[in-house]
């Protein structure tokens, strides 16, 4: 059943489908299979992780206190377009999990984050 309320069991089942769909995903896949590595404990790791920052955004709880900004800016640059599908792999998680209120108000923060993320790393110089 898919859920009307936010709570740490549907972020934690969103995070589950959502990295699934990404460590399938052609160009998303090699991304993060190259830093978070291939094995299933340490996507285990990076989902708690990834849970904990939502649980942050949207509950107020939780234990990440991470760098988000810096750790992307790190990474090796992808194309912009990259972040199309990204949206589109976790919108469809989204309705996986949560129903179609929830969906649009996680899928908002998203695309706010993601946003701000596009203005750093594509600014021009
Ligand atoms: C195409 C777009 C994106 C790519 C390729 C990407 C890639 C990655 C990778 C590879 C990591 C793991 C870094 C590591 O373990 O060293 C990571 C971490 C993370 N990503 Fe993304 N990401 C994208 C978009 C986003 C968006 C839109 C959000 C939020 C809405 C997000 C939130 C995070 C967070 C919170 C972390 C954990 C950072 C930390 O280690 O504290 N990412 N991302």
């Amino acid at each position: 059943m898919k859920l009307n309320t936010i709570n740490k069991e549907g972020i934690d089942r969103l995070m589950e489908i959502f990295y699934e769909k990404i460590r399938r995903d052609k160009d998303l896949g090699a991304i993060f299979n190259a830093k978070v590595g291939t094995d299933d404990e340490a996507w285990q790791n990076h989902k708690a992780k990834i849970s904990n920052f939502w649980q942050g955004m949207l509950l107020g709880q939780g234990n990440y206190n991470g760098q988000p900004m810096k750790v992307h800016i790190e990474l090796p640059s992808f194309p912009r377009e990259f972040f199309d599908t990204w949206l589109k792999l976790f919108e469809k998680s989204l309705n996986q999990v949560f129903n179609e209120e929830m969906s649009m108000v996680i899928l908002q923060r998203a695309q706010m984050i993601a946003r701000n993320f596009q203005n750093v790393l594509y600014a021009r110089r």
